[in-house]
């Protein structure tokens, strides 16, 4: 058994740990965009090079000739790699190039939802060059100047524009909303909703849809959810695979929602009868009137999939061979019943600037239940070496979100060099902010249902 998986960063470690696990043994090619000693030492070959060299990937693949792929990030995906790579008849997991514009076009996944009557949606319209006229308008007056403003392509989540925090007036929405039509022919203006965020992503295979537990992502750089937004600064997931802030029935919905998106798109892209294969990242809010669509990914999250791998019990090649020959269910993927918190150790000056790049970095020994994932650093014959962006994500295991925090925070506490992370992630305070933010919105909720009757 032979996987070739393209992917960097602790993302691709988590993924390249779980094929490692399995018992049967998969040789793993890694094709990488700068070296990951992590990826490395689980890898018979890694090779270093541009992952949108969609050519040179091809010749490493029919070179070596894998069983199937996995593509990690969703650039390679959102430009079609997996349909290249069916060309020479290799089988990836992750969604082919019209499948995946549930992420790379944020029009298309609004529009999804309002086509096939999933009712998950705030207010929103998407504008071209011909309808700029009435963005004012429709800014100031059908959305009451509570806007977000989202380009409508790819752009490693830098694309999107609250108004209150990114956006200071109406005027700022219309020009950096003409701005993106400028670059990308459309652009996604809808209302700003309110309330806790939470991801579920789910392994899908055409309508099979099984879900991996609920987590909470936290973009922002530093403490308090402050600072600048980051690529994630860390996540924690709950032992029974939901959220403290969640109901059931919220849970039962984002899982609703995922497995009614799964079936859009194999209606909506009939050429593809297999439908989509692969990671559906739902990204969801808890709002006044209840759970709601921010965004689509085609794939794992970074750092979500470093909390999921982890717990997967099950053998992650047959998952990915079941999801691959239409066969996926439940019964096939099973979680450990524990909560993880982790939290990523970057660079001090991350995001802002890349100071420290290549100053030097001391890891601890890992100990049980703690696993960390390389991310951005390198390796010398004297030891690891730090990268520009995020350095190696920590995840602590335990019973309790308490128990794997004090996990991860140890280890994070004994690391050596000019890094940071965030201590209040999966922390006690910050947890029951969420559950009271989530409390006022439900009171809320209760509030205006009253008014009305
Ligand atoms: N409709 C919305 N209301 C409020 N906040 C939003 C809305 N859409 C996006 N956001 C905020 O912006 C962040 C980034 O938006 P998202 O759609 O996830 O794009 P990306 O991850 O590609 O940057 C979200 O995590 C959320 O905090
Ligand atoms: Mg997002």
């Amino acid at each position: 058994m032979k996987v070739l998986l393209i992917s960097s960063s602790a993302r691709g470690h988590s993924i390249a740990d779980a094929l490692a696990r399995s018992p049967q043994k998969p040789e793993i090619v890694s094709i990488c965009p700068s070296t990951n000693p992590g990826i490395k030492k689980l890898s018979i070959e890694q090779h270093v090079m541009d992952i949108m060299d969609f050519e040179g990937i091809l010749k490493i693949a029919s070179d070596t000739k894998p069983d199937f792929a996995i593509i990690g990030p969703e650039d390679p995906i959102g430009g079609g790699l997996a349909d290249e790579l069916e060309k020479i008849g290799i089988r990836s997991i992750a969604p082919k190039k019209s499948l995946s514009r549930i992420e790379s076009s944020k029009g298309f996944t609004r529009n999804l939802l309002n086509k096939y009557g999933i009712d998950a949606s705030p207010k929103f319209k998407v504008f071209g060059s011909t309808e700029a006229s009435s963005l004012s308008t429709f800014i100031a007056q059908d959305l009451g100047g509570e806007f977000v403003v989202k380009y409508d392509a790819l752009k490693g989540g830098k694309g999107v524009k609250v108004s209150g925090e990114h956006l200071n007036s109406v005027e700022e929405g219309v020009a950096y909303a003409k701005e993106c039509i400028e670059e990308c022919g459309s652009v996604v203006v809808e209302e700003k909703l309110v309330g806790p965020e939470f991801s579920l992503i789910s392994f899908t295979s055409g309508l099979q849809v099984v879900d991996t537990p609920a987590i909470q992502d936290h973009k922002r750089a530093y403490e308090g959810d402050t600072g600048p937004n980051t690529g994630g600064m860390g996540t924690y997931s709950d032992a029974d695979h939901s959220l403290t802030f969640l109901e059931a029935s919220d849970i039962a919905r984002a899982s609703e929602i995922n497995k009614l998106v799964a079936d859009a798109l194999m209606k909506e892209c009939p050429e593809h009868p297999e439908g989509y294969v692969g990671f559906l990242y739902g990204g969801f809010i808890l709002t006044k009137t209840g759970v709601k669509v921010i965004e689509y990914n085609c794939r794992l999250g970074d750092p979500e999939a470093l909390n999921i791998m982890p717990l997967l019990e099950s053998d992650f090649v047959s998952i990915c061979l079941s999801m691959l020959d239409g066969s996926l269910s439940k019964d096939m993927v099973k979680f450990a019943n524990k909560a993880t918190v982790c939290k990523y150790i970057t660079p001090e000056s991350y995001p802002v600037s890349k100071d420290q790049k290549g100053e030097r970095i001391i890891l601890p020994p890992v100990p049980d239940n703690v696993v960390v994932f390389h991310g951005d650093l390198s390796e010398d014959q004297e030891g690891l070496l730090l990268g520009g962006s995020r350095t190696a994500g920590v995840v602590g295991l335990g019973a309790t979100i308490e128990q794997a925090e004090h996990l991860a925070q140890a280890f994070c506490e004994q690391v050596t060099g000019p890094v940071r992370f965030r201590p209040d992630i999966g922390s006690d305070a910050l947890i029951q902010q969420r559950v009271l933010q989530a409390k006022s919105i439900r009171t809320e909720d209760q509030h205006n249902t009253a008014t009305v009757a």
